[in-house]
């Protein structure tokens, strides 16, 4: 029996369950759900129906019999693994980004190249999709946030959590729609739940959109409370970071970062709610969100 007609109740393979996004697709996982293998360059213990296997995308083999692949980590690499690999499984779910988009136009070209790596390695799983008749669905977050784990907003409650201050230009009322961690996770589980597959590319943003500014704050707030969000205008908060990074500092803000902070990144959540029953929460992070420690097998390499 070839692989399509025995999909049912085969593993699902997972790559980047160790990641954000990762931990809370296994806590979400149910009894019900086939076993996992997961795929890590780390060691790690085996869970609740959790079959880990240390290697990376550059390296592993597949000898099991596969039901389904979800891919929680870089898209770029997942492309070139599932073009070298010979599997064809029922239907994969990988997540890409909305970076796709947004980062097309960026001034800064490291931001480029990522955008368009990004709708590379869509166009390539298309194609590898198309030729073994796999069902894919690519889902593409917009901000993750939820579980301490972000390498966004936990940066800006990490500053105000040293200095009682976060500085923001008075520029930074750009609409930004931050999604829950476990709101991604649901999504990318119902994709492999649903009896039918749900083919297509997703925009996968938050239930609520808010100015850049207003989101820092109720980050602060969770996670700083007392601490104060100071507004300054643009061109000195600009001129702040060019001299930290003239001085050998890395504040990790990008002229593209800059460029954006003012501007709208919207996307259109109605084709996932429609065809995936995606319902995101809008942006109520409580103290969870940016817990003061993170466990070490959780902090970010
Ligand atoms: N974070 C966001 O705000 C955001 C927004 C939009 C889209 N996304 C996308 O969503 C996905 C998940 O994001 P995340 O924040 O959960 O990522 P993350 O926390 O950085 O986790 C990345 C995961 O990918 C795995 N990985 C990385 N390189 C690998 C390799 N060469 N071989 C095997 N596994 C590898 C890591 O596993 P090991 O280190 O254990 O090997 C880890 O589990 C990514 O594709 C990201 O681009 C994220």
């Amino acid at each position: 029996m070839d692989q399509k007609t025995n999909s049912e109740g085969a593993a699902w393979l997972v790559f980047g369950l160790s990641g954000q996004v990762g931990a809370a697709f296994a806590q979400a996982l149910a009894p019900t759900d086939p076993p996992c293998i997961a795929v890590s360059r780390q060691p790690h213990p085996a869970g609740r129906g959790v079959r880990w296997v240390q290697a990376g995308l550059e390296d592993f083999q597949c000898v099991d019999a596969i039901g389904a692949i979800a891919s929680l980590g870089p898209l770029d690499a997942f492309a070139d693994w599932l073009e070298r690999s010979p599997l064809a499984p029922a239907r994969v779910v990988a997540l890409g980004s909305t970076s796709v988009h947004g980062k097309r136009d960026s001034p800064d070209a490291g931001e480029r190249v990522l955008a368009m790596s990004l709708r590379t390695a869509e166009r390539r799983l298309a194609t590898v999709a198309g030729a073994r008749g796999i069902a894919l669905t690519v889902l593409r977050p917009t901000l993750v946030y939820g579980n301490g784990r972000d390498r966004n907003l936990s940066r800006l409650v990490a500053v105000a959590r040293r200095w009682r201050v976060l500085p923001l230009p008075s520029t930074a009322r750009g609409l930004r729609q931050p999604v829950h961690v476990e709101d991604v996770a649901a999504a990318v589980l119902a994709c492999l739940r649903e009896p039918r597959p749900r083919p297509g590319f997703f925009d996968l943003p938050g239930g609520e959109a808010l100015p850049f500014d207003q989101m820092a704050a109720r980050a602060l707030a969770a996670g700083a409370p007392g601490a104060r969000l100071v507004r300054v205008p643009g061109w000195a908060f600009r001129f702040g970071v060019r001299c930290l990074r003239w001085l050998g500092g890395r504040p990790g803000l990008g002229e593209g970062f800059l460029d954006r902070l003012g501007q709208d990144l919207v996307y259109d959540g109605g084709p996932a709610r429609a065809s995936l029953g995606h319902v995101p929460r809008g942006f109520r992070p409580g103290v969870e969100a940016f817990p003061a420690r993170v466990a070490p097998q959780h902090r970010e390499a």
